[in-house]
């Protein structure tokens, strides 16, 4: 399945309806979806951000990049129910690995529901580190995992 990679053009990215599949999808991540609003931040500031899809739209992911710093903080990733297992969500984030790191990009992080176990078992298998607890991070007794991939390896 193609990946299509959006680096600061995402306003003007994509086939008509895109921002609405995005956001349909988005609301998937059910406690942790965005507003109409939150997601015109994006719409707003693209260079901030990275914005990965398939083709068909039934998955993205989403980084916001540091000003300041070589660091990438994953926002989101989400597949559509019937088309997980199949190794695309790993596919999207390390195609986007390899863009951030061909911009210089060394270190991604994100947080993550502790009991949120398909996600962690696909950071894991990307090599992330958990190096925090965040208690009610996403509301009461919501606790999460700040996790982090140090140095992203390239592929030669
Ligand atoms: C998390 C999510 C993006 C994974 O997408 P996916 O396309 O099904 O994942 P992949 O098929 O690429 O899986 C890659 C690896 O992740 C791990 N993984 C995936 N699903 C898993 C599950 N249900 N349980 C445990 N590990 C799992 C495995 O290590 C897998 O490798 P393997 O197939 O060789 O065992 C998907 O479940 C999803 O959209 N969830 C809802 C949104 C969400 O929670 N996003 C993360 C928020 S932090």
């Amino acid at each position: 399945m193609e990946i299509n990679v959006w680096d600061g053009n995402i306003p003007a990215a994509g086939p008509p309806l895109f921002r609405e599949e995005l956001y349909k999808l988005d609301q998937l991540m059910i406690d942790q979806s965005w507003s109409v609003d939150a997601w015109n931040g994006v719409w707003q500031t693209p260079n901030n951000y990275l914005l990965a899809t398939l083709s068909p739209i039934i998955g993205f992911a989403l980084f916001l990049r540091s000003p300041t710093e070589k660091l990438g903080h994953l926002l989101k990733v989400v597949i559509l129910p019937e088309y997980r297992s199949q190794g695309l969500a790993e596919k999207l984030l390390r195609t986007s690995f390899e863009v951030l790191g061909q911009q210089g990009l060394d270190r991604i992080y994100l947080e993550v529901a502790c009991n949120n176990l398909a996600a962690i078992g696909l950071y894991h298998k990307l090599g992330m580190k958990q190096i925090n607890y965040c208690k009610n991070f996403y509301g009461p007794q919501q606790d999460a995992y700040k996790m982090m991939l140090v140095k992203i390896v390239m592929a030669e």
